[in-house]
């Protein structure tokens, strides 16, 4: 049969490399969020009661009423200078050290910085470390480029440092490793700071670059954080940030803060993707900085996240039948359960009963996680985290027997 415009599929002429099973992950897990149905610990979602919509509109005025021009014009590649400067004096007091002004690069959010820094470093067929499980996001970004993403395992301290240390000392030579050392996506885990120096002395040692994704810093409970790994290792660390989860994630924005020539290889990457992130966006989140509005919600939202966490463990340790296990995080959004049953089978039917959780598998690039789940208690309310819990495990219960 002739190929005529209306039998084509498109689908066919499609790249070779959207052909991986990077998925759909996200988009799987967005869609939950469409329905107001569902209880949903599925998104890592910041709750809108963050959001600083009047604050926001407040700054907007002020700059239409003060004539203000960059904000509403095209930005440089880096960023502009303004909240270039902000977001440097900001890591600077919250981690002990100011990235350059060709050490730092404003992004269209935090998943901008990891599709930048898979564009610049990644050919087919090179290996990428990233810690079994973490952020999909992370696994989709590298799989586009065709690299082979290795899960390395984590513990209750992070990723096991000595297992990667093992496998470097056998011969694997990544090219990145990718960690999120802080409240962790989707373990909830914290990587302590013994294992954080040990790392940057692995990076040092056989070359590879380690890319920080600090998504969750900001979050921990307690308001504490350790070292960053690029404050301990600035020479083979880049820094992913973002400031969806203390702003809010409309605004598209973030950093990337590292070695010069790295730096410099984004903004090459970056002018043909989107040039530059909104400058609007960079203005706001600046006047939001400078006017100290973001520690003052800051402390609203950890006190609000930390509630959260603490009704979900409690509700989970209630309700639980025995043989499940749960994470118990400090800081950030999730925890991340071990259960006796088929994870992806209790998802499909915990939807059923009006709850939406993540089951494990796609948090691995290699096929593990059939048994785990990913629990998201920022936007869950206080009572329906109960109820929810107590769905899922009469279901877990139900599994277990049959
Ligand atoms: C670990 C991690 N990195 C990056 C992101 C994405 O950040 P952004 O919204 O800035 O693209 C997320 C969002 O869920 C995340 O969990």
């Amino acid at each position: 049969m002739a190929v005529t415009p209306e039998s084509r599929q498109w689908a066919e002429l499609f790249a070779e490399r959207t052909r991986n099973d990077a998925g759909d992950g996200i988009a799987v897990i967005l869609g939950f969020l469409g329905n107001p149905e569902l209880i949903s610990f599925a998104g890592g979602f910041p709750d809108p009661a963050t959001f600083p919509a009047e604050r926001t509109a407040t700054i907007l005025q002020d700059l239409a009423s003060a004539g203000e021009v960059s904000a509403f014009q095209y930005a440089p590649t880096r960023g502009l200078a303004g909240p270039r400067d902000a977001i440097a004096s900001r890591i600077e007091s919250l981690q002990g050290a100011r990235p350059g002004d060709d050490e730092l690069l404003i992004t269209s959010g935090g998943i901008e910085a990891l599709e930048l820094v898979a564009k610049s470093f990644l050919d087919t067929g090179d290996v990428v470390v990233v810690e079994g499980p973490t952020y999909l996001g992370a696994i989709m970004a590298f799989r586009n480029y065709e690299a082979d993403v290795q899960a390395v395992p984590l513990d209750g301290e992070g990723l096991d440092v000595d297992d990667l240390a093992a496998r470097l000392a056998a011969g694997l030579r990544p090219k990145l490793l990718y960690t999120i050392p802080d409240h962790q996506n989707p373990a909830g885990v914290t990587l302590s700071a013994e294992r954080r120096r040990a790392l940057v002395e692995l990076a040092r040692r056989y070359g590879f670059l380690i890319i920080e994704d600090v998504a969750y810093r900001e979050l921990g409970f307690d308001g504490s954080a350790l070292p960053s790994v690029w404050s301990i290792g600035p020479d083979v660390v880049l820094q992913a940030g973002t400031t969806s989860k203390t702003f809010f994630p409309g605004v598209r924005l973030g950093w990337a803060a590292g070695p010069a020539d790295v730096v410099s290889q984004l903004i090459s990457a970056k002018q043909n993707t989107d040039q530059c992130a909104a400058a609007l966006g960079q203005r706001l989140f600046e006047e939001y900085v400078r006017r100290g509005w973001i520690d003052e919600q800051l402390e609203l939202s950890r006190a609000l996240y930390a509630r959260r966490c603490e009704r979900l463990l409690a509700a989970l340790e209630r309700s639980m039948p025995p043989g499940v296990e749960w994470t118990r995080p400090s800081g950030g959004f999730f925890s991340w359960l071990t259960l006796p049953v088929d994870a992806a089978a209790l998802a499909f039917r915990a939807v059923e009963e009006g709850v939406a959780i993540v089951p494990g598998g796609p948090f691995y690039p290699d096929g593990r996680g059939t048994s785990n789940v990913r629990l998201s208690f920022s936007n869950v309310a206080d009572d329906l985290i109960d109820v929810g819990i107590d769905r899922v495990s009469a279901l877990v219960l139900a599994a277990h027997a049959a």
